[in-house]
C-alpha cells in the first residue's frame, strides 16, 4: 500500500495518536479548604488573542488562589464552536497554561464570556455556554454547580477565626435588560422597575443563606462594579433597587467582613462607599489582564481612594491574621509592581454590636 490513500490514512492516524491519547496537563490544582488564606490574587478581562505577559507576574506573587472575575475570554457569539475555539485559544497560551498548573483558579463570568457585550437573561445559548465554561475550569461532573442555573458559587477556606468566604455572583444569567439612555453619549440609565433583577430570586435566596455562614472575611465577587456609578456603563447602579437589596441583605444577615471584588471596567481602583450596613463597604476593581483603558480610568470617580490605573493590571489581597488582622489590597501592573495599595482592618468591617431600635 506504499502509495495508496490507505497509507496516508495510516500515517495520519500515527501522527495524530500522541495528541489524542496523552493526558493534557491543563488542570488547575484544587484549592485546599483547610488552608489559612494569606494571599489571593484577582483579575479579569482576558482577550485570548492578545499577548498575555501578565501571568508570570501573578504567579511570582505566589497567591494561594486566583479569582478570575469575568470576561475570561472574548467570545461574543451564539456559535458554540466559536466559543469553544476561543477557550482552546486561551488554554494554548503558554503563559496561561503554565499559570493554571501552578495556581488554583475560581471563576465567575461577565458578558463577553457568557455570551456577548452586555448580555443578560435573554442570551439564548446560556446552557451551552455554561457547560463550556465549567469544562474549561475543570468543575467536576458531580459538582452541584453543574445542576443549578447560572454559575454562582461560594466556598469557605480556613479554620474558625481565620475564615475567608469567597462568593462568586452570576450577574448575567438572570439579569434583566438594562434601560437604554436616549443620550448619544450614554448607553444606559438607572432602571427603577421593581420587577427587574440583577441576580434573580433563586440566587438572592442562596446569597442570603451564604451570608449567614460564619466567616471573618467575605469577598463578594461581581463581574460588573457594585458601588458608585459610571454614567452610561454597566454596573449594579443601573438597577438601583437591586443595589439597595444587596446592601439590605448584608445588613439583615449582620454579615461582617464584606469586601466587593469586580472586573469589567478596564482599569483598577479601590472604592469606599456607604451601603448603610454599619461599616464602610470597600470595592476592589481589577481589570484587565490583557488590555486596559486609560481614558476610562481618567473619568471622575468620587468613591475612589486613589487615582485609578488604566494600564494592564491584576490585584493582590494580602491577609494578616496575627495581632490586629488586616487586609491589604494591592493594584499591580503587568510586571507585578505595586501601583497603589490600601490596608483595611478587619475590626473596621464589623456590623454594630446592637441594633438601634
Ligand atoms: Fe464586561
Amino acid at each position: 500500500m506504499s502509495n495508496s490513500p490507505l497509507r496516508w490514512l495510516w500515517l495520519l492516524i500515527l501522527v495524530g495518536q500522541p495528541m489524542t491519547t496523552e493526558a493534557s496537563p491543563t488542570t488547575s490544582p484544587t484549592p485546599d479548604p483547610g488552608a489559612v488564606i494569606k494571599r489571593l490574587a484577582i483579575g479579569s478581562c482576558v482577550d485570548q488573542n492578545r499577548p498575555q505577559h501578565i501571568w508570570p507576574a501573578i504567579a511570582a506573587a505566589e497567591p494561594q488562589l486566583f479569582l478570575l472575575l469575568g470576561d475570561n475570554i472574548y467570545a461574543d457569539t451564539l456559535d458554540m464552536a466559536k466559543m469553544q475555539a476561543d477557550y482552546e485559544t486561551l488554554a494554548a497560551v503558554p503563559e496561561f497554561a503554565a499559570f493554571r498548573q501552578q495556581v488554583p483558579i475560581l471563576a465567575t463570568w461577565d458578558d463577553h464570556d457568557y455570551g456577548w457585550n452586555d448580555a443578560g437573561v435573554e442570551y439564548a445559548q446560556k446552557e451551552a455556554s455554561k457547560a463550556l465554561m465549567l469544562d474549561f475550569f475543570d468543575v467536576p461532573a458531580a459538582d452541584e454547580l453543574r445542576r443549578r442555573p447560572g454559575v454562582y458559587q461560594a466556598k469557605i477556606f480556613g479554620p474558625p477565626g481565620q475564615r475567608v468566604q469567597i462568593i462568586l455572583l452570576d450577574g448575567r444569567w438572570f439579569r434583566s435588560a438594562p434601560l437604554k439612555d436616549p443620550s448619544p453619549y450614554r448607553r444606559y440609565r438607572p432602571n427603577l422597575d421593581a420587577t427587574n433583577t440583577m441576580l434573580g430570586e433563586t440566587q438572592w435566596q442562596w446569597l442570603r443563606a451564604q451570608l449567614e455562614q460564619p466567616a471573618e472575611l467575605r469577598l463578594i465577587a461581581s463581574g460588573v462594579q457594585v458601588l458608585g456609578y459610571a454614567a452610561g456603563f454597566e454596573g449594579w447602579k443601573n438597577f438601583p433597587l437591586e443595589q439597595e437589596r444587596l446592601f439590605t441583605v448584608i445588613r439583615e444577615a449582620r454579615a461582617a467582613g464584606v469586601v466587593f471584588l469586580s472586573g469589567d471596567a478596564h482599569f483598577t481602583q479601590i472604592k469606599r462607599g456607604d451601603g448603610g450596613v454599619g461599616y464602610p463597604l470597600y470595592e476592589f476593581t481589577s481589570s484587565g489582564l490583557t488590555h486596559g483603558n486609560p481614558v476610562g480610568a481618567a473619568r471622575p470617580s468620587p468613591l475612589a481612594l486613589q487615582r485609578p490605573y488604566g494600564g494592564i493590571n491584576f490585584g493582590v489581597l494580602n491577609l494578616r491574621w496575627q495581632d490586629d488582622p488586616s487586609l491589604t489590597l494591592q493594584a499591580r501592573d503587568v510586571d507585578g509592581n505595586i501601583v497603589f495599595e490600601h490596608t483595611i482592618r478587619l475590626a473596621d468591617l464589623q456590623p454594630p454590636t446592637e441594633e438601634i431600635k
